[in-house]
């Protein structure tokens, strides 16, 4: 890895850095409905240098921690790690991820590396069970009772605030269901 503060990190940079806030809203499966969690969240996002794959691509690397409580009693109910690429040579955006249920996502998406006219930037990754490039790997228990199709991810990020929303398709309790996640978070002094 190289030297994590000379690397340019493309338009993963404004991301690098420490996130709150407390307006989540979590809608989640349940056997005969759904279930609506209000939710507050700190996510770390720090900067880890470039690696080398096949001495010919280079990716400039952020690591990430997510953990998620509920509102009404504090407890953490979701917990999520992984890694955001930049492949500047391929205008290419890498987001893996990893949740303590047995399930992995590779996401990616193209981006110009510009920012829109009020200096913000739109991140947007996505995966599918079926897309040869970006997918998802589970255990066989989730392949067969909350199997994940598809998984799609967008933020929002400027200088002081950042928004995201998930969409993550499940086939769960025998039907298909929209499992959504949205929160607006402040980056933290
Ligand atoms: C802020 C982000 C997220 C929150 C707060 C959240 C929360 C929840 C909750 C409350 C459930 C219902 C089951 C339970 O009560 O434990 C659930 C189910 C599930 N979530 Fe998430 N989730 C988030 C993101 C994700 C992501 C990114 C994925 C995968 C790409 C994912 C995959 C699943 C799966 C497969 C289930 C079905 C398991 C079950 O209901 O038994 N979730 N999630």
């Amino acid at each position: 890895m190289s030297d994590e503060n000379t690397v340019d990190y493309g338009p993963l940079t404004k991301l690098i850095g420490t996130w709150k806030g407390d307006k989540g809203t979590d809608i989640a499966p349940e056997p005969d409905g759904q279930e609506n969690n209000p939710y507050y969240e700190t996510i770390v996002f720090s900067a880890i240098g470039t690696v080398e794959n096949a001495e010919t691509q280079v990716l400039a690397v952020l690591h990430y921690r997510q953990i998620v409580q509920r509102k009404s009693n504090d407890e953490v109910f979701h917990d999520e790690t992984g890694y955001w690429m930049w492949d500047a040579a391929n205008a290419t955006i890498m987001h893996s991820l990893t949740i303590p249920r047995g399930v992995c996502v590779l996401a990616g998406g193209k981006h110009n590396g510009g920012a829109n006219a009020d200096g913000s930037l739109v991140l947007e990754v996505k995966a599918g069970i079926d897309d040869k490039n970006w997918s998802v790997v589970q255990s066989p228990f989730m392949q067969e009772n909350a199997r994940t199709t598809s998984f799609s991810h967008r933020i929002t990020v400027d200088d002081t605030q950042m928004q995201y929303c998930e969409t993550t398709m499940l086939e769960i309790y025998g039907r298909s269901f929209e499992h959504t996640d949205e929160n607006t978070l402040s980056r933290q002094p």
